[in-house]
């Protein structure tokens, strides 16, 4: 427990050392493999657990949106061929298909697009929309399920879907040829360990690509107030993970189960993807990473204004190769594995050392006590993660942002 809390506090302090500036967003850098990231920031309710910058769904907005999504990409130097294509939100299917092909194409303008996938409301999914998708070159998607039971998405304030709707959309998805992974989650209000363990037998039934479960994280201003503490949603989730390999599914992180012989480009991990290549994120409080920096773009007023106006600025922060170092150090724990890398510097490896010393992986692997670590570990790094728009005490200059805001608005 002590090397726990001792390697959570160690690693969150890392993270969190990341000072941005609000300032001319620099221009890309890519050597010839990347990824794409665009943020379709609408909903139609907003989820009370959802830390993730959204707005709600208004037709004139999204129109502007779209047209300034085009020239985001029309306007950016960059050019190549990406390793992934990803829609995220918000909400990414309250944009028709004609609206995302109207994307994809300015995409690919300017590269060759391939592995291309997108995350769905399943409320809002329907059988045309999902053959629209593969019409215009999709190849995955993401259902955010959360949990089968109607109470609890209710005090969430989503709209939710019946088992049935679920399970037709999905078997009809993989019947054209979509890779289908599906998101659980454990934690919120109103779930037990009778109802989880329902919707883990529900979902077996279903039998998706991939599944991922998430303990539910207090991120950044959520208001959903969590039903089971950590260490009980990891007993959960464990739980979980016996039934899930007994009925054929692998193990690919402490939160991540597939079905066998599936392509790890298939595998939906948007954490992994940053670390394997840099990527450009297009559209408002998208996340990008690319000659040394990190930048996230500003909401959706500054930078609607911003891509109007020729002079879009965002909040830059330089990547410290420590930090990389850890996420990297971080990513392999919850990938369940820890070979001795040299690739790592020495207090890394040192660190590693005492790990293995102290039982938490044996030949390469997390034990049962590291899997324990790993949930840990990630959980809290992932709630101290800084990001600058809901945490102003990370941007250097907050205020020269909220001046722009109040002189636009
Ligand atoms: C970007 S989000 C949601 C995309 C889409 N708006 C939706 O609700 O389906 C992708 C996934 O992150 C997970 N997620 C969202 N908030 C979370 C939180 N506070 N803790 C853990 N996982 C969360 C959910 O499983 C969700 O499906």
């Amino acid at each position: 427990m002590f090397l726990t809390d001792y390697s959570k506090k160690m690693m969150t302090k890392t993270f969190r050392k990341t000072i941005y500036q609000f300032t001319e967003t620099p221009s890309p850098v890519f050597s010839d493999r990347f990824g794409v990231y665009l943020h379709v920031p609408f909903c139609h309710t907003k989820c009370t657990f959802c830390p993730f910058y959204k707005e709600l769904y208004d037709a004139e907005l999204k129109d502007r949106y779209v047209e300034a999504m085009v020239k985001e990409i029309s306007n950016t130097d960059i050019q190549g061929e990406s390793e992934w294509i990803y829609f995220g939100g918000g909400t990414p299917n309250t944009l028709s298909i004609e609206e995302l092909q109207t994307i994809l194409e300015a995409l690919q303008g300017k590269m060759t697009l391939s592995n291309i996938g997108i995350e769905l409301l399943p409320s809002l999914v329907t059988m045309e929309y999902l053959d629209g998708l593969r019409e215009i070159g999709f190849s995955k998607i993401s259902i955010g399920i959360e949990t089968f039971q109607e109470e609890s998405i209710k005090k969430t304030g989503r709209k939710g879907s019946s088992f049935q709707h679920i399970s037709d959309i999905i078997q009809y998805a993989q019947s054209i040829g979509l890779h289908v992974a599906v998101d659980l989650m454990i934690g919120l209000p109103g779930q037990t360990s009778e109802t989880f363990d329902d919707d883990i037998e529900k979902i077996i039934r279903i039998g998706p690509d991939q599944i991922t479960i998430y303990p539910y994280m207090v991120i950044r201003n959520v208001s959903a107030v969590p039903s089971c503490s950590t260490a009980e949603q990891f007993v959960h989730i464990e739980r979980a993970a016996a039934n899930l390999e007994k009925s054929g599914y692998e193990r690919k992180s402490v939160w991540i189960f597939v079905l066998p012989n599936t392509d790890d480009r298939d595998v939906y991990d948007s954490s992994k993807d940053e670390l394997i290549s840099d990527y450009c994120g297009f559209g408002p409080a998208s996340f990008s990473t690319y000659g040394g920096f990190k930048v996230v773009k500003p909401e959706l007023d500054v930078w609607l204004e911003g891509i109007a106006s020729g002079n879009l600025q965002s909040f830059v922060a330089p990547k410290t190769k420590s930090t990389d170092d850890w996420r990297r150090f971080a990513n392999r724990i919850y990938d369940l594995k820890l070979e001795t890398s040299y690739k790592f510097p020495l207090y890394i490896r040192f660190f590693d050392f005492i790990l293995r010393m102290s039982g938490y992986h044996k030949d390469g692997y997390l034990t049962d006590k590291g899997r324990y670590f790993s949930h840990e570990i990630t959980k809290a790094v992932v709630e101290s993660l800084p990001f600058p728009l809901q945490d102003p005490s990370c941007v250097e200059n907050f205020h020269e942002y909220l001046e722009l805001k109040k002189e636009i608005n």
